[in-house]
């Protein structure tokens, strides 16, 4: 670890600039994978779900075996072809009644007097993007520049393995958030400010001095496990959700665990009891749409008592994280804020402690480099 300051190698600027964004949807958005859904979401043939990627309102459709992912527009005129947020319905525009097949050619046209279909090629193809499935999750790219599997490298058995341990899903939430995806990308990967800005909940439970183990030598993610303190419930509580949490199979059982998988979504657990997923999709420069999901853990064997226990503290939990979701969205909003009053000779600066903020600048600066 360097022991001494070191310069930001993101500019400031780029935090406001719309120059900059189009730059990051020209050359990250359409090269990286996305964690967009979990194959439950989709569990019957024709199931569909509209899932937005930066600007692409993209359809994943279960089609048979196959789930497929493409741009929410026609190929013939343009229109839209699904409007529900999800359904169930074939793969078929509804302006013309155009069907496509799973590889998204057009496979049955009306009113074509006779012109063969496999002239109805290139130009008449839906905008797919590749899908690929790492246990449960489905991760989408429009043009990647490397499989999804060494896009996620170590980390993908580690996912695979945790999306088949999940349970129930809680109430999702959405909260738009007035501040450059980079900052709060940034912002999960440092815990410094658990002190400053979380002394309710994550400072509340972490263990003193603050442990923080980092960091899967990963090409796109960031990884780190936060040490907690070990007594966090009174004394026969703790040791009776020890010993049934620690049936739930997991990597990490001990500590919040935390996953940022470049450019903006992130996965994070207490001990093993909930999931929470997060994606950051930028709207503007200056504004983000968070979209979280918190899943339980599945817990094999449960006694009647050690369920009643969980379901005393999940609703601990669902609440824990709502609030932190509004403490992160409140400062990052303030350090937006912040940039529109930042004088030019004012380039900002990183700590040793703020390795993995480093590490995400530096991420990012290949990405943006990358021809
Ligand atoms: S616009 Fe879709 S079939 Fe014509
Ligand atoms: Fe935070």
């Amino acid at each position: 670890m360097e022991s001494t300051l070191r310069a930001p190698s993101i500019d400031p600027g780029a935090y406001l600039s719309a120059d900059t964004l189009e730059e990051e949807l020209h050359r990250i958005w359409p090269s990286a994978w996305h964690l967009l859904a979990l194959t439950r979401d989709l569990p019957n043939d024709k199931d569909y779900l509209r899932k937005r990627v930066a600007r692409t309102d993209l359809v994943l459709h279960r089609l048979g075996e196959r789930i497929i992912a493409y741009a929410n527009v026609c190929p013939h005129r343009f229109s839209t072809l699904v409007d529900q947020p999800s359904g169930n319905a074939p793969l078929q525009c509804p302006y013309h009644l155009w069907s496509f097949d799973t590889d998204g050619y057009p496979s049955a046209v009306p009113h074509r007097q006779g012109i063969p279909l496999a002239e109805f090629t290139q130009g008449a193809r839906l905008s797919t993007w590749q899908v690929a499935l790492v246990g449960e999750f489905i991760f989408v790219s429009k043009q990647p520049i490397q499989s999804c599997e060494d896009y996620l490298g170590a980390l993908g058995a580690d996912l695979a393995r945790m999306s088949r341990a999940l349970g129930n899903e809680l109430p999702p939430v959405t909260l738009d958030v007035a501040a450059n995806w980079k900052i709060i990308a940034q912002n999960t990967v440092e815990l410094q400010h658990a002190y400053s800005v979380h002394p309710g909940t994550f400072a509340a439970l972490s263990s003193k001095p603050m442990r923080i183990d980092s960091d899967l030598p990963l090409a796109n993610s960031i990884s780190y496990v936060m040490r907690l303190k070990p007594e966090r419930f009174e004394g026969r509580l703790n040791a009776r959700l020890k010993s049934l949490l620690s049936r739930v199979e997991q990597p990490f059982p001990d500590g919040y665990r935390h996953h940022l998988i470049f450019p903006a979504t992130t996965l994070g657990y207490v001990d093993n009891r909930m999931l929470t997923i997060i994606d950051y999709q930028p709207l503007t420069a200056g504004a983000c749409r968070m979209s979280a999901r918190m899943f339980e853990f599945v817990v094999p064997d449960l006694s009647p008592l050690e369920a009643s226990i969980l379901a005393s503290i999940r609703p601990l939990d669902h609440q824990f994280s709502l609030q932190v979701f509004e403490e992160d969205g409140g400062i990052c909003e303030a350090v937006q804020r912040g940039l529109h009053n930042r004088p030019a000779d004012m380039p900002g600066v990183l700590m040793p402690v703020e390795h993995m903020v480093a590490r995400f600048q530096d991420m990012y600066q290949q990405w943006m480099d990358y021809k």
